[in-house]
């Protein structure tokens, strides 16, 4: 069995926050983030615009883009850091709203990991045969939990949303195959402290703010990014030549660069979204997809390779045919 990806849709809420919008608000400047991050824009959620919102919007628009029905889905994986409520998930909610009462819909988080660690669980599912067609969303309100007076986090990151929609077809085992060839997973929680929320419904009862060590961040994110490619290129006799498209977690244009040529991988090859959206955690690779896709250059039957890295931390890679 193969999950092959049927389509794909995104959405961005209609505010956009530029570098020199936030230099209105604190101590920093265009250059500077530029420089650092390549991010030059974000998105920010509208007040009463949930992450559930941005979630159904991004499904619809894949669903439509599928050709498939929401009738037909009997399963919604939605990633996030960012849920509407503590429980119940926020999948539950796009579920009710796209008129889905069977099959099962439920949340994983892990943080900027988060789609990446969706798509392994819904291909396991199709594997083992106990899900035929997925809905793997990722979706955040990352503004929610920004200390907006911390220059050093706040204007990281961004709001949005992203969606695949998934189908089980039989496969002949090949790397010809169409869907999803590998997926490798990691996490270590002995770095939980460099980059985490601190409030939560347990310790404090409040919602609390991202916090990071920044640097620290940045000294782990190339290491264990290229490690799980590795695992990818070695789990399918592949290499860097191999790929047609390369699809990283959107965090900072420094780090991607540097993994790409770390790996070997042709710059022209890597899809970049980072300058427009900033770091939209478990929602910047499948907008980054869709973005790739909807211009015409992640074409059908492409080698797509996908990675993210986030708090926890957490990471992980995915080599899919498309
Ligand atoms: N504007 C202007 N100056 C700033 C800003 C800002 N927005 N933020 C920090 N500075 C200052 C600092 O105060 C510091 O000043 P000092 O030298 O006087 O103390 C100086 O700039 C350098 O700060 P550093 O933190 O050392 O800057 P660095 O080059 O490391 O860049 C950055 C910071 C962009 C955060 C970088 O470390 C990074 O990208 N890290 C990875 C972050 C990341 O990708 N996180 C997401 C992971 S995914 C997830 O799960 C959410």
């Amino acid at each position: 069995i193969r999950s092959t990806v049927l389509g794909c849709g995104s959405y961005l809420p209609e505010k956009c926050l530029t570098n020199d919008d936030l230099a209105r608000m604190v101590d920093t400047t265009d250059e500077w983030i530029v420089q650092r991050t390549g991010i030059r824009q974000r998105h920010i959620a509208a007040d009463g615009e949930f992450t559930s919102h941005l979630a159904i919007k991004a499904a619809q628009r894949a669903l439509r883009h599928a050709g498939v029905d929401a009738q037909d889905i009997d399963t919604i994986i939605l990633a996030t850091a960012t849920p509407d409520n503590t429980f119940p998930a926020t999948a539950v909610s796009v579920q009710a709203d796209l008129g889905i009462y069977h099959g099962m819909a439920f949340d994983i988080h892990a943080v900027c990991s988060g789609f990446v660690y969706a798509l392994a669980t819904a291909d396991a599912f199709m594997r083992c045969g106990q899900s035929k067609r997925a809905l793997v969303i990722g979706a955040e309100t990352f503004s929610r939990i920004l200390d907006w007076n911390d220059r050093t986090t706040c204007v990281l990151f961004g709001d949005g949303a992203g969606a695949v929609v998934l189908e089980a077809r039989e496969g002949s085992g090949t790397l010809g195959d169409r869907g999803v060839l590998t997926t490798h997973l990691r996490s270590d929680g002995r770095n939980k402290c460099k980059l985490y929320v601190d409030g939560g419904p347990s310790s404090t009862q409040t919602v609390g703010h991202l916090r990071m060590e920044g640097r620290e961040v940045f000294k782990h994110a190339v290491g264990m990014i290229t490690d799980v490619i590795e695992d990818a290129f070695a789990a399918t006799g592949t290499s860097a030549d191999d790929l047609d498209w390369f699809v990283p977690h959107q965090a900072n244009k420094r780090i991607i660069d540097a993994s790409a040529k770390k790996l070997g991988i042709a710059p022209e090859k890597v899809v970049t979204t980072v300058d427009l959206h900033g770091n939209t955690s478990a929602a910047s690779i499948p907008l980054a997809l869709d973005s790739a896709v909807r211009d015409g250059r992640v074409k059908t039957g492409d080698l797509v390779l996908l990675e993210a890295m986030g708090g926890g931390f957490t990471w992980g890679s995915a080599l899919l045919r498309w």
